[in-house]
């Protein structure tokens, strides 16, 4: 088992990753003194396939489980699905301690870690991230979201989870799309830290395909050292460091948003977005036309979109002026000036924004 450790002070935790891990999970909690009765936060699906292997061994540490499955959308992000969720958390916890485990993909981790952190003012969080995307993101670094019907991700706290428990063998089960949009993140971070991961992916991309372990866990832990390295520099985004990883995203989420959350998924969005960044990169200057070439070979090669065919261009560019608005500054975008190499940039020319949104589209 590979361990990274997360350094907050107080609030430090360790990140597991390894295959086969599931059985030291128990020992784990017992180390963190953690309640010995805790409240699963899943869906149907994640239940189904790996509850009872969950549940077994937890009970086998000594730990008594509650599941409960919420809907498999990001639609189970919305302040309904919370206030009922942490309801039934209160009715759950109150005779006793409990810790809350986040069992699934981001949607799952970021409901219920939410709900963690807001419930008697915060109670004890465990992720175990299911989908690669989780395990090498948004499970790590305390970001909490639940999402407002004007845009995603509107509502949340920063609340550090305990211990985050990366067992790669739940990533067998995922398919090719939502393999990709865990490889879109990755994509992320080398573009903003480390040339070696951007070869690493150049180079083994049809072996994490065909999810060959020791690339996988070769991914997983790279992409978690730089996500939680980052973290503890800038914990809650004060300090401008935490920024370069919203790289990609704030065109990215434009995407998402104008196909409803629907035609194009985190990952596919992200991946549109960083070309986006890319091209503006290249038209302000600052990036070579070979590291442009290079990122969108990389991009076509995992099978992500290199152009948006399902939306119209003036839906995506008001969901981008809708997004800014509520953001309240004029811009501030992540450009790179090479593959390593971001730079936050604010105030960018809103016509080259446009234009590197425009240039998503063929017709
Ligand atoms: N908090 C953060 O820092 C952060 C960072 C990035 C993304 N996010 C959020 O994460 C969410 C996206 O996460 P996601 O891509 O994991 O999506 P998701 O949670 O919707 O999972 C994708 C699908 O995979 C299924 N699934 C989960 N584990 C599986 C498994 N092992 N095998 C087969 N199927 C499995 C889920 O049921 C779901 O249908 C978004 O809401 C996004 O905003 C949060
Ligand atoms: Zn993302």
């Amino acid at each position: 088992m590979k361990i990274i450790r997360v350094h907050l002070k107080e609030r430090s935790y360790c990140v597991c990753i390894g295959r086969g891990i599931l059985k030291h999970l128990p020992g784990y909690l017992k180390s963190l003194k953690l309640p010995q009765e805790l409240f699963i936060v899943t869906n149907s699906q994640i239940k189904h396939r790996f509850g009872f292997a969950l549940k077994s061994c937890l009970k086998k540490g000594g730990f008594s489980s509650f599941f409960y499955s919420s809907i498999d959308s990001e639609k189970a992000k919305s302040i309904t699905n919370a206030v009922k969720l942490v309801e039934v958390l209160a009715d759950y916890a109150r005779q006793k301690k409990t810790a809350v485990l986040a069992f699934g993909g981001g949607v799952v981790g970021d409901l219920s870690s939410f709900i963690a952190s807001i419930y008697k003012r915060g109670v004890p969080l465990v992720q175990v991230p299911t989908t690669l995307l989780a395990q090498i993101d948004s499970s790590i670094g305390g970001k909490t979201a639940i999402d407002l019907a004007i845009a995603k991700n509107l509502v949340g706290t920063f609340y550090q989870p305990r211990l985050v428990f990366c067992e790669l063998d739940f990533l067998a089960t995922l398919d090719k799309r939502q393999l990709r949009a865990g490889m879109s993140e990755a994509v992320k971070y080398a573009i903003i830290k480390d040339e070696g991961l951007f070869r690493f992916l150049e180079e083994n991309y049809r072996q994490l395909f065909f999810k060959d372990m020791p690339a996988l866990t070769h991914l997983v832990y790279e992409c978690a050292r730089i996500k939680s390295r980052i973290v503890q520099l800038d914990e809650r985004e004060e300090r401008g460091l935490r920024t370069i990883l919203n790289f990609g995203h704030t065109i990215g989420h434009a995407i998402e948003a104008a196909g409803n959350y629907l035609k194009y998924s985190h990952g596919e969005a992200l991946a549109l977005g960083m070309l986006a960044a890319c091209r503006l990169s290249q038209r302000l200057g600052m990036l070579d036309s070979a590291a442009y070439e290079r990122i969108l070979n990389l991009i076509a090669k995992l099978g992500l979109p290199q152009e948006i065919i399902a939306l119209k261009e003036k839906d995506v560019i008001d969901a981008y002026k809708l997004d800014k608005k509520f953001i309240g500054r004029t811009n501030r975008l992540v450009l790179i000036k090479g593959i390593g190499r971001p730079v936050v940039c604010e105030n960018v020319p809103q016509e080259a924004i446009h234009k590197a949104i425009k240039e998503l589209f063929v017709y």
